[in-house]
């Protein structure tokens, strides 16, 4: 017999089936007992009548504790009110263990205390949500280029050498080969993808030696990295706008149920339409001056000068040609204006900041080793990357959009904590 499982129960109304999981809580009034059990796929309302069950399976139901496992025998009732549609009516009940009394109680706990037990927390609602939207989004980013012939490249974790500046990396102790780095981005190694196979992604978890504290920033976080040979700034800027659309749109596609839980105000994902607006960095600046806020030209843009300018948007926003000095040694420089590069951020609306980091790549042999040179970066570990310029170099593009920042702002949440299942941040290593 198949397995059946919470979510599938509408298809067995009228049908006597078996569920296993955990108790979520229960009540009793009387001679009924009711026990909330879910099971991963959802939550379900079991009532258990005394006159309907043996003595001691009535006796059991009492002795159940939250997150006790069981499996559950009963008559599938459809229940309108009920949130999967159905109830079921307990013919009897195993108990597979009594769990020990458990931490997370229906009453308010800090956010610290929640985090240590996030092992725990995971079995809340909110979480089960969260998870199952970050899943949504994850299969959507797959089915996205998938669909558009790329083709997934892993890169390693452990570098040589910095992509994104030497001021964020981990470093670790190689064997006598000296010292290895965690990576801070896949993309060096796409763009050696993208020489060979055309278009290409990378997806994988990256690492920030982050010293900042904020909502937005984890010290481990998942990158999807697209890169294409012969992609201009342009042709990039077009590729961000429809799989920022194709995401967004898979999420309210399947995943309703999970945002209605959340709370998520909808109204602003069902903007998320390319063709995106797009500022330069220059009238970004002029933006955020006549809005009052205290910025030069060549500033880079803090959190809360990304919020001001989303504001002025319904839905993301593209910001492009940035300062050369800001950005990073493989960006390519404007022809017509040096002191800017070819680069594009993607910053998503109500305040959650860049969802997305990218630009045209210097192509250019000297170009590259003279910005590698201006950077300070040693020059021999990068050797294998100044080659993809050496042999048929071509123009290409490529960008990274940041996999919890995109949950957050999907979901509508404040931080990026509860975005991944086991957050790593300044301040957190475990569980
Ligand atoms: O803008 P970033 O640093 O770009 C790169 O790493 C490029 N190499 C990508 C590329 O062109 N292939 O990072 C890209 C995105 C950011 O927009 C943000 O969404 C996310 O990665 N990100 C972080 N997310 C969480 N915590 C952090 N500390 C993050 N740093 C970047
Ligand atoms: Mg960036």
């Amino acid at each position: 017999m198949s397995r059946i499982y919470i979510e599938d129960l509408h298809r067995h109304v009228g049908e006597e089936v078996t569920i296993r999981g955990w108790l979520y809580h229960k009540r009793s009034s009387g001679k009924i007992r009711f026990l909330v059990v879910r099971d991963g796929t959802g939550l379900l309302q079991c009532v258990m009548v005394k006159a309907n069950v043996t003595e001691e399976v009535f006796a059991l139901s009492d002795a159940l504790t939250q997150e006790s496992s069981l499996a559950v025998t009963g008559m599938v009732k459809k229940d309108d009110r009920a949130p999967g549609g159905v109830e079921m009516e307990i013919t009897s009940l195993s108990v597979i263990q009594i769990a020990k009394e458990y931490p997370i109680s229906p009453k308010e706990h800090g956010v610290d205390f929640l985090m240590d037990h996030r092992h725990l927390w995971l079995r809340s609602s909110r979480q089960h949500a969260i998870l199952r939207v970050r899943h949504q989004i994850i299969s959507a980013i797959r089915e996205f280029f998938d669909n558009r012939g790329f083709i997934l490249m892993d890169a390693p974790i452990f570098t040589p050498a910095a992509c994104e500046g030497t001021s964020t990396l981990f470093e670790t102790e190689y064997f006598d080969m000296g010292k290895a780095y965690l990576t801070q981005s896949g993309q060096l190694y796409g763009e050696a993808g993208a020489f060979a196979l055309g278009k290409t992604y990378v997806f994988g978890p990256t690492f920030r030696a982050e010293k900042s504290k904020t909502r937005r920033h984890l010290t481990e976080f998942w990158m999807v990295e697209p890169e294409v040979a012969f992609n201009d700034l342009k042709d990039n800027m077009e590729l961000a706008e429809d799989f920022l659309e194709h995401i967004v749109a898979s999420v309210l596609k399947h995943r309703m149920p999970e945002l209605k839980a959340l709370e998520r105000n909808t109204k602003f994902l069902e903007n998320v339409k390319a063709p995106l607006p797009k500022i330069s960095y220059t009238e970004a600046v002029d933006l955020l001056k006549a809005k009052g806020v205290n910025v030069a030209w060549g500033d880079d843009f803090g959190g809360a000068d990304e919020t001001v300018i989303s504001e002025n948007f319904d839905r993301p926003v593209i910001v492009h040609h940035y300062p050369t000095k800001i950005k990073a040694f493989y960006m390519k420089r404007d022809a017509e204006n040096p002191e800017t590069v070819l680069a594009m951020d993607v910053l998503a609306p109500e305040g959650y900041g860049e969802i997305i980091g990218g630009s045209q790549r210097e192509d250019d042999l000297d170009a590259l080793v003279q910005r590698i040179q201006e950077h300070q970066l040693p020059q021999s570990a990068f050797e294998w990357y100044i080659d993809l310029r050496r042999y048929g170099s071509v123009p290409h593009a490529g960008f990274g959009l940041g996999v919890e920042r995109t949950v957050a702002w999907i979901c509508g949440l404040d931080h990026v904590r509860e975005t991944i299942p086991f957050p790593r941040m300044i301040y957190r290593l475990t569980p």
